[in-house]
């Protein structure tokens, strides 16, 4: 029987799996899979898929559920008790239903990004003041205001810089044994009381935010037994817009190191805001995004659990056996991606990749009908726009900061949070 390997996950972080596929057994290992291995985790053996046909057994609802499926220690500070993330069939469709309407409509996208640029380029004002800026705080602040005001949630500034940064240390230390995870769990049950609280002010009359804004929307969502949500979960499911929003900023991190790895894209997206007259949505800006989060650490893996027995690469699956989709080697898998540890943003101009079975930086399958990410058009969105600043300025690297980030780490982030000296801070 294999030994328990939750250390090793928690030490090994993105490497944890392509650890296990080396040591796993020759029993196993004369299969010859390409993606699936038996690992242990909390006592309970799991198996791992990934690939394309990974990804289609791992969205199969016939076949998987996600109840319990992540372990409660890092599922309740990271999403919250009772979180969409955890539901199935009829339950999980009618919430999803909320996201989606909410987060998926061009024209609500299109309202986020113009408050969020209006804010960015305020923020690069101040950079410019002080000749240099740096990007995983700003952007922590900016895209926190803006997807607090897009959300209908109007509190005072100073309110939502503490909300933006909270949201952001949950997301940090939720999988971080010692100080990051105590510190994630302080700020989820502080977020939790401040979220529940704006959610029954809006139902007793205290608050009315706009129709339709999220905040709006989470306050008269009803469960599948027609009741209204109690108010600790529609504040939990608040925030499961408005953190993972906070969010984004660290692939902006990652993006600015791209940036200023690739002149010759920078130039390309410069030229590209100077020719459109604006850095909302460009095609090389979105193409670059994605880039970004095909390549760049973020989400190792996702699990469910298996609902009857199955197999993948000949390797059998029973039923309840917990299984996890290697999100990062499936972004890397080099059958589907030509030289998958290059940076090519060419991948995503005009082929429709970023709705490939491959491509699972925020999960695979549709938004509507299964579990996957229903803000992906915010998420490409804000960090377009963010790659269509940086690259306007001129700016570069601080030589002095140290950028590197540890793989064993999750979720990662450069150390320094991307330093940008600007060259001539009266421009
Ligand atoms: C920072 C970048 C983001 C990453 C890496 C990310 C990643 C993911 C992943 C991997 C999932 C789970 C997919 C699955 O279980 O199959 C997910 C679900 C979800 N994400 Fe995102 N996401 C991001 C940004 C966002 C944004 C900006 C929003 C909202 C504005 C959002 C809202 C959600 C929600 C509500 C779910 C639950 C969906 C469900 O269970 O049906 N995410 N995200």
């Amino acid at each position: 029987m294999l030994l328990d390997q939750t250390v090793d996950l928690v030490r090994r972080g993105y490497v944890f799996t392509a650890w296990a596929r080396r040591r796993r057994s020759s029993d196993e290992a004369a299969r010859r899979p390409r993606y699936a291995v038996s690992v242990r985790l909390l006592g309970r053996p799991a198996t791992v898929v990934g690939g394309p046909d990974g990804v289609r057994l791992f969205y199969d609802q016939t076949l998987m559920r996600r109840r319990r499926a992540m372990p409660a220690a890092v599922a309740r500070p990271l999403f919250g008790r009772g979180a969409v993330h955890g539901l199935d069939g009829d339950e999980h469709q009618q919430r999803k239903a909320m996201f989606v309407d909410a987060l998926m409509d061009e024209k609500g996208v299109a309202d986020l990004m113009d408050l969020a640029d209006e804010l960015l380029v305020e923020a690069i004002r101040v950079w410019r003041g002080d000749g240099k800026g740096v990007v995983y705080p700003t952007t922590t602040e900016v895209y926190g205001r803006a997807v607090l005001r897009w959300a209908g949630v109007d509190v005072p500034p100073r309110r939502e810089l503490r909300v933006a940064r909270d949201l952001a240390r949950i997301v940090d230390g939720f999988a971080t044994p010692g100080l990051p995870y105590l510190s994630a769990w302080r700020r989820r049950l502080a977020c939790d009381r401040w979220a529940a609280r704006l959610v029954r002010d809006v139902r007793e009359g205290r608050r009315t935010p706009p129709a339709d804004s999220v905040l709006e929307r989470v306050s008269r969502q009803r469960g599948t037994d027609g009741e209204l949500l109690d108010a600790h979960t529609a504040g939990v499911e608040l925030q499961n817009v408005l953190r993972p929003t906070v969010a984004v900023a660290r692939f902006a991190a990652f993006a600015a190191l791209a940036l200023a790895d690739q002149p010759e894209w920078r130039a390309r997206v410069s030229a590209e805001v100077r020719e459109r007259g604006s850095a909302v949505a460009g095609p090389l800006a979105t193409a670059f995004a994605q880039e970004v989060r095909r390549l760049y650490p973020f989400v190792p893996l996702l699990a469910a659990v298996a609902r009857q027995s199955t197999s993948f690469e000949q390797c059998p699956i029973p039923a309840g056996r917990r299984v996890l989709l290697d999100v990062m080697a499936t972004n890397h898998d080099p059958q589907e991606w030509p030289s998958p540890n290059t940076f090519d943003p060419e991948r995503f101009l005009g082929t429709g990749a970023e709705w490939s079975p491959p491509f699972v930086p925020q999960g695979g399958g549709r938004p509507e009908t299964g579990h996957r990410c229903p803000g992906e058009l915010v998420t490409v969105g804000l960090l377009a726009l963010t790659i269509a600043r940086l690259a306007e300025l001129d700016g570069r690297l601080d030589r002095s900061q140290d950028a590197g980030w540890s793989w064993g780490r999750v979720p990662a982030l450069p150390r320094s949070g991307v330093v940008i000296t600007l060259d001539d801070p009266a421009a």
